[in-house]
Order: structure tokens, then sequence, then C-alpha cells
């Protein structure tokens, strides 16, 4: 073959030839463009340069918490009642109505607090965030697989990632610095209780349950609002590892849990779980010795039983991992009619939370990807910003007119359906705690209803972490037990006065690292 033919076969353009992405054919994408075929390079080597700067940008920032996930799509099927009554008498919202009516979702379930690649068996809350594409457009259901969280208000939320994150000199995890922040913030203490038994660390995510965890409102057709919390149940179970059978697995795999998803759904085992909602009259409910707007705390089952709602199944793994996955933008915010927010001051900070830091994280026409976007139409006047590839018209839509109101055309607004909420709110602006703590109580209850194996656990984690810690932090956390339930406070005491005695692991702050017995040696999440 002459050179002539050779050079003439490989410009021959079929569905298989790699181009750029301006689409010209790459004849030769093995070697840069130099002079002599010892170099040096040329500046105007147009595909060489597209290749590696976009390679340089690769990635985008990963998301500031739950960095770590596994996404999968599925569909929701309602079953038309809260319980025993028609759900039209909580919620007109369009997606719960109609008994077996589908509506598409997407499901990411995440890690908390450790980086993109972290082990997925590591000590801390799992994340459960479903998007809903309904036919009133998205609704978002942003949810741990914890029922309750450590604190109650956003404020608290950026000190409470960094006391649990990385120490900023010495980029290690450190409980000194987890428990400081908690021993100062009895709050946690529930949250803390769950977190070092069994249950911080779910043994896949097939097998975890999810809760909204968050207080939110369902408003019917009368304009009537209800307060109403959502939980997720597995059809597989319930599954959580002990930390040795945890490190016995990470001694192996990073990816355990995200591996699991994705090879059940490919076999065909499609994962299952039913929606229930508790729900309580919309005022403040002063014969609770909670506030319901805490989410430090579980509504009781017996005053506020679960009622079901309808079944989710997911049954197909994304196509690329980014673009589905790692581009996917859950918020609180974004809910359809018939769902509405509660004053609770952990979800009135998440709403704004979310969609500034996607706009950071994906960028500001995050709306237009297709995880994101809506499966149904949408029609705006916004156009501009990076990234923009369409706009939002509607068909027909007079593109001069990008405004509203207008006389000569142009988007207008659209009916409002069923009577419109409209809480009445007044009161003075303050800054102030709830009243109604009772940051321990529902903690002894807690640990109370574990089984013995998982109380167990929960005193060697607390121990095992807690012994590292200065003097003042244990005696809190002690305290804090001991408020909570007298076997659950006299374990954790005479636990930690046997490792003092054993010999003292504490250290100075910012000293701690790498000198751990090697079972403790793991990482811990929280
Ligand atoms: C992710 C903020 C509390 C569940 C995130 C992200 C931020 C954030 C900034 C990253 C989002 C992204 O980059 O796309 C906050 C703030 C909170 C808070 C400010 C408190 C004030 C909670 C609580 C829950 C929760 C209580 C559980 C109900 C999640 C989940 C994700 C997430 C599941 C990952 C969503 C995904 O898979 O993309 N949060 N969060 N967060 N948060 Fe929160």
């Amino acid at each position: 073959m002459t050179n002539e033919q050779s050079s003439h076969e490989t410009n021959v353009e079929n569905e298989n030839t790699l181009t750029n992405r301006q689409g010209h054919p790459v004849t030769n994408n093995q070697n840069i463009r130099t002079v002599g075929n010892r170099g040096p390079a040329t500046l105007e080597n147009y595909d060489f340069i597209e290749k590696i700067s976009h390679f340089d940008r690769e990635r985008v920032p990963e998301r500031v918490v739950h960095a770590r996930g596994a996404g999968a799509h599925g569909y929701f099927e309602t079953y038309g009642t809260a319980g025993d009554e028609p759900v039209s008498k909580y919620t007109r919202a369009k997606l719960f109505q109609e008994k077996g009516k589908q509506t598409p979702v997407f499901v990411r379930f995440s890690s908390v607090i450790h980086g993109g690649h972290s082990p997925e068996t590591l000590r801390d809350p799992r994340g459960f965030a479903v998007k809903f594409y309904t036919e009133d457009g998205n609704w978002d259901l942003v949810g741990n697989n914890l029922k309750i969280f450590f604190i109650r208000d956003a404020i608290k939320f950026p000190d409470m990632i960094h006391a649990f994150k990385p120490d900023p000199i010495t980029n290690i995890q450190d409980s000194q610095r987890f428990f400081d922040f908690c021993a100062s913030s009895p709050e946690t203490f529930h949250m803390v209780t769950f977190v070092y038994s069994p249950w911080g660390i779910p043994a896949n995510y097939r097998m975890m349950q999810g809760s909204g965890v968050n207080t939110y409102k369902w408003v019917n057709n009368d304009g009537v609002a209800v307060l109403v919390k959502y939980h997720w149940e597995p059809k597989q179970g319930i599954k959580n590892l002990t930390m040795k059978e945890a490190s016995e697995i990470q001694a192996t795999n990073f990816n355990h849990a995200t591996q699991d998803l994705y090879e059940a759904i490919e076999r065909g085992e499609y994962p299952e779980w039913e929606l229930l909602v508790q729900i309580m009259s919309d005022d403040e409910h002063p014969e609770l010795d909670f506030d319901p707007l805490d989410d430090t705390k579980l509504w009781p089952e017996d005053q506020f039983p679960w009622l079901p709602v309808g079944k989710m199944i997911l049954n197909r793994n994304p196509e690329d991992y980014f673009t589905e996955v790692e581009q996917a933008a859950f918020g609180t915010g974004v809910l359809v009619d018939g769902l509405d927010f509660s004053d609770d001051k952990m979800l009135q900070g998440r709403t704004f939370s979310y969609s500034d830091t996607q706009r950071h994280r994906v960028g500001a026409n995050y709306l237009q990807l297709p995880i994101n976007a809506p499966k149904k139409r949408v029609a705006t006047n916004q156009s501009g910003g990076q990234m923009q590839y369409k706009v939002d018209r509607a068909p027909g839509q007079n593109p001069h007119i990008n405004y509203e109101p207008s006389i000569l055309g142009g988007l207008k607004e659209a009916e409002q359906v069923g009577k419109e909420y409209t809480p009445q709110i007044e009161g003075k602006l303050v800054r102030q705690s709830i009243d109604r703590q009772s940051n321990t109580k529902q903690a002894g209850e807690t640990y109370r209803r574990f089984e013995q194996w998982e109380k167990d656990e929960l005193l060697a984690n607390l121990i095992s972490d807690l012994s590292t810690c200065d003097q003042r932090i244990q005696e809190k956390m002690i305290a804090l037990a001991e408020e909570a339930d007298d076997e659950y406070g006299k374990r954790l005491r005479e636990g930690l006065a046997h490792a003092s005695k054993e010999g003292s692991n504490q250290k100075p702050l910012g000293s701690r690292g790498g000198d751990k017995a090697p079972e403790k040696a793991i990482e811990k999440g929280h």
C-alpha cells in the first residue's frame, strides 16, 4: 500500500470515526505536531490543545458535603391513599392522587463527610435524595437514611461540617474536634447515639431506610395544611454493620455500596422502598414535650402512625456517571403544588443553600441539563449565563417578547389551582432557640430500643473515639449519656475510666493520627 492510499483511507469518515468537538475527523491521535519527529511542538496544534485543555477541566468542584455517591433511575407509584384515607384529604399534589399512577424518579445515595473517592464503609449518615419528575414539574425529597439530624438551626451547619471534616492543618479527621462540637451542642446527642451505633454504617444503599428528616407541609384543595414527615422503608430489609464487619469490607473494597446497587440493578433485582408519611395538624402542639419543627426529634409512632402512600422501584443504571450522578442537583426548595415548607429552621436554611451551591458547582444553567430539567415543558424568560444551550421558549412564542407582562404576546402567568395556602405569621424578629429542647430524652429512648449487640457496639465505638479526647469533652459527653439513660451513662463512664487506666490516649489537639490500634485506624466519617 502506498502512503497516498493509506492517508486516503483514514480520511473516509464513517460512524465510528473519531472527531474533535468541531466535527473535524481526527487523523492522528497518537502524535502531537512537532518540528521533525523529535520536537519541538508547535502551538497551532489545535487538536492537541483542544484535547488536553478539555481534560484539564474534566472535574467540577465536588459537592461540599455528600461528595461520594451513587445513583439510579426508576419510578414512584402512588397508592392514592394515606393509610385508610384518600390522600386528597391532606394534599392535592397530583403525583399522589390516582392509585397506580407512576412518576419517573432519579435517586442519589451518598455518604456525607469525606471526598468523592472515600471508602463507603465509613461511619457517617447516608444521603437519600429523590428527584420526582412529576407532571407539575420536579419535586426533590432530599433526605438521609437516619430520621433525625445533629442540629436544629441552619446557622450551625458550616461549623458542624468544619468540626466533622479533617483538621485544617493535618488534613486528618479528628474525633476530638467532632466531640468538641457535639459536647458543646447537646442537641446533637440523639444523632450521635444513632451514628455511633451500627446504624452509622448501613451495610449498603439497598438495605437502608430513608427519611426527609425535616418537617414539611401538605396542602389540600381547600388550602388547609398539615405538617408531614416522609420515610422510605426498604423492601430488601434493613442491615447495618459492626465496626469489625465494616473494617473487613474496607480492607478489600472501597466501593462496595456503589457496586452492590449497580450489580443488583444489572441482575434485574430492582430495589424497592415504600414511602410512608407521618401527619400532624399544623400547630405548635403544646401537649408534646418537643417541638414538631425540631429535626433532632422522632415523632412517636404510636401517636403519629406511619401511613403508606406509595412505592419506589429503581430499575435502570445511569448511562454515564458524570452526566447523571455528578451533575445531578437536588434541593429542598424544589416542591410542587400541594407540597409546602414548614417553619423548620433547618429546612429554611437548607432551601437557600442547595441552589446557591449548585450555581457555583455545576453552573448558572444547571437546570437545563437533562438530569435536572423537568420532563414537562419549561417556558421562562430567563436567558444568558455560562453554558446556556437553548432558550426556554414556548412553541410559537414571539422571540422579541422575552419579558412579562406584555400586551404584544409572550408568556402569561398560570392560574391558581385550588385554594391558595396563606398562613398568618406574626411575631418579633429575634435570634432565639426554640423552647422544649429536650436534648437527651429521646436519645435515652433510642438507646433502650436498641438490641443488646447494638448497645454494645455503640458503647465500644464511643469509648474508642472518646478515649482520645480531652477529659472536659469526655465529662460533658458522659453527662449527656447519664441524662439520657442511667445504664448508658454508667457504661460510658466506666468504659472511659477503664480505657484511661489502660493508658491514656489523650493527645493535644492536632497531634493525633496514625497512632491508633490497627482496628481503630479506620477513619470514621460522621
Ligand atoms: C447535599 C447543605 C442539612 C441531606 C448538600 C449540599 C449542600 C448542603 C451545600 C451540596 C449540594 C450540591 O452540591 O448539590 C446543607 C445545609 C444543611 C443541610 C446548609 C443544614 C442547614 C441536611 C440535612 C439533610 C441533608 C438535614 C438530610 C435530610 C443532603 C443530601 C445531600 C446534601 C442527601 C446530597 C444530595 C445529592 O445527592 O446530590 N447539603 N445540608 N442535608 N444534603 Fe444537605
